[in-house]
């Protein structure tokens, strides 16, 4: 049985995108070329939730397109023993992900595939929403418990390393690591969930979900940086994403590689809890020194627009840095950092409220909400970018205090798929 078996195709095809999808080129959107910083902007306020992102291309999508509004990660383990069901896992999440990103639908599937193990169907009525799926393969696939499962050992890339655990982690197990990732993100929620559902549907028996997380962007006009929950915009410092050289430099896998890796990054993913309750009764001027950016502006203590470049240098009457030494962006900016970038594309979750009354002063109003962001960052080597960049972070950071990382994630994303290829087959056909 097969998911891309289709007899017919709906229209979603046409338009810009669809010509760009239908020839696998992935090329900078409008939406790229006007954004104003280099994050990946928000879609315009008419969300085209029509259009559908290329699939077939030389790099996986889902890293340099335009923020979609809403993301839904899943990690899975493997849990069949012989390495002919991954590669047939692989080829049939291949040929789905071809399907949905393109806006086919259940109606679009073959006669014989319309029973119960067919797609769920809950988003027939819906556009392709500019859907992506970005697939990544964590340090287990390769070793676990010891265990080569499926020859894969030897190409475990020196970059994959085992992440380590950082000063005032508190990682939950059941929110940590995985042997496969996969980011659904579109600019409609149920497109994203049913993205994911179906390789669920489509794994079983050769893969379990682990953990998942949904999140979501604010619908920000694509000439905004998108805010994050604390209200700061979140996004302006990140490299143009239509800058071929600052991507090949600092986002895809180059000759340093192993082959198969060649033309991907490496996706960190943290589920990083923030402390609202604690960070809304702080005044601004503080939120303000902690970032070392402006708030409603997104200027930095040292300039006037959000896109004036950081003055590190610069001091007050008193002689200190207007940029505290232990502010957010000071010690994550490339000058600090050895030259370091990476290319970050977080989402906002919400997953509610603890309320415990009974244990807090009355000043705490009992309540904990479990919202944060979904840290997502991608690079050419996270020993040159995430980790010596947290490790510093970890220590110093003065936004610390209202962070938690409770989940965390490394998975090196193979290069994108090319039409009758499935992913990461480099990697499966060198074992
Ligand atoms: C809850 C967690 C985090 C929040 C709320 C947060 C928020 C922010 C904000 C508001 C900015 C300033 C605007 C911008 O340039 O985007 C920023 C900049 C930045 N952040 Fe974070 N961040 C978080 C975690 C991290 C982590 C874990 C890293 C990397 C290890 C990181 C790396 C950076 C970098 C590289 C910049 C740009 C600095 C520059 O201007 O050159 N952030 N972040």
């Amino acid at each position: 049985m097969t998911d891309s078996n289709t007899t017919s195709r709906r229209g979603f095809l046409t338009g810009a995108a669809g010509l760009l999808a239908a020839t696998g080129v992935a090329q900078a959107t409008p939406a790229e070329a006007k954004s104003k910083t280099g994050a990946p902007p928000a879609p315009p306020a008419s969300a085209a939730k029509g259009t559908a992102e290329p699939f077939w291309g030389p790099h996986q999508s889902g890293i340099l397109t335009p923020a979609q509004t809403h993301t839904y990660f899943a990690a899975f383990d493997i849990t069949a023993e012989r390495r002919e069901d991954v590669i047939a896992m692989l080829t049939r999440w291949t040929e789905a992900t071809a399907r949905m990103t393109a806006g086919r639908t259940a109606r679009d599937l073959p006669a014989d595939l319309a029973d119960t193990t067919a797609d769920s169907a809950d988003v027939l009525e819906l556009p392709p929403s500019r859907l992506t799926l970005t697939f990544g393969f964590g340090a287990t696939l390769f070793v676990k418990d010891g265990k080569d499962r499926f020859g894969l050992a030897a190409h475990r890339p020196e970059a994959l390393v085992d992440m380590p655990v950082f000063p005032g982690d508190q990682l939950v197990e059941a929110m940590t690591g995985g042997d496969i990732s996969v980011q659904a993100c579109a600019d409609d929620p149920q497109v994203a969930f049913h993205a994911v559902r179906q390789l669920a549907r489509i794994a079983y028996d050769t893969a379990a979900i682990r953990w998942v997380q949904s999140g979501f962007l604010g619908g920000f006009d694509a000439k905004e940086t998108p805010r994050n929950l604390m209200g700061f915009k979140d996004g302006t410092g990140n490299p143009p994403v239509n800058d071929p050289e600052e991507m090949r430099k600092f986002v895809w896998v180059g000759t340093e590689g192993p082959d198969w890796m060649r033309g991907g990054s490496y996706l960190v993913v943290r589920r990083s809890r923030m402390a609202l309750e604690h960070w809304d009764r702080m005044k601004v001027s503080f939120q303000e020194q902690t970032f070392g950016r402006r708030k409603y502006s997104g200027a930095p203590l040292t300039g006037h627009k959000e896109t004036d470049a950081l003055d590190l240098d610069a001091t007050d009457g008193d002689g200190n840095p207007v940029l505290p030494e232990n502010s957010h962006v000071r010690l994550a900016t490339a000058a600090s950092n050895d030259g370091a970038k990476i290319l970050r594309r977080s989402y906002s979750y919400n997953d509610g409220a603890n309320v415990v009354a009974e244990r807090w002063p009355p000043w705490r109003q009992g309540l904990e909400y479990d919202a944060g962001l979904i840290f997502v960052c991608y690079q050419k080597d996270p020993r040159t970018g995430f980790i010596p960049m947290f490790e510093k972070l970890s220590r110093f950071d003065m936004m610390n205090q209202f962070v938690t990382n409770v989940g965390s994630g490394l998975f090196a994303c193979p290069e994108g798929v090319t039409k009758g290829g499935f992913i990461g087959q480099r990697l499966f056909e060198k074992a």
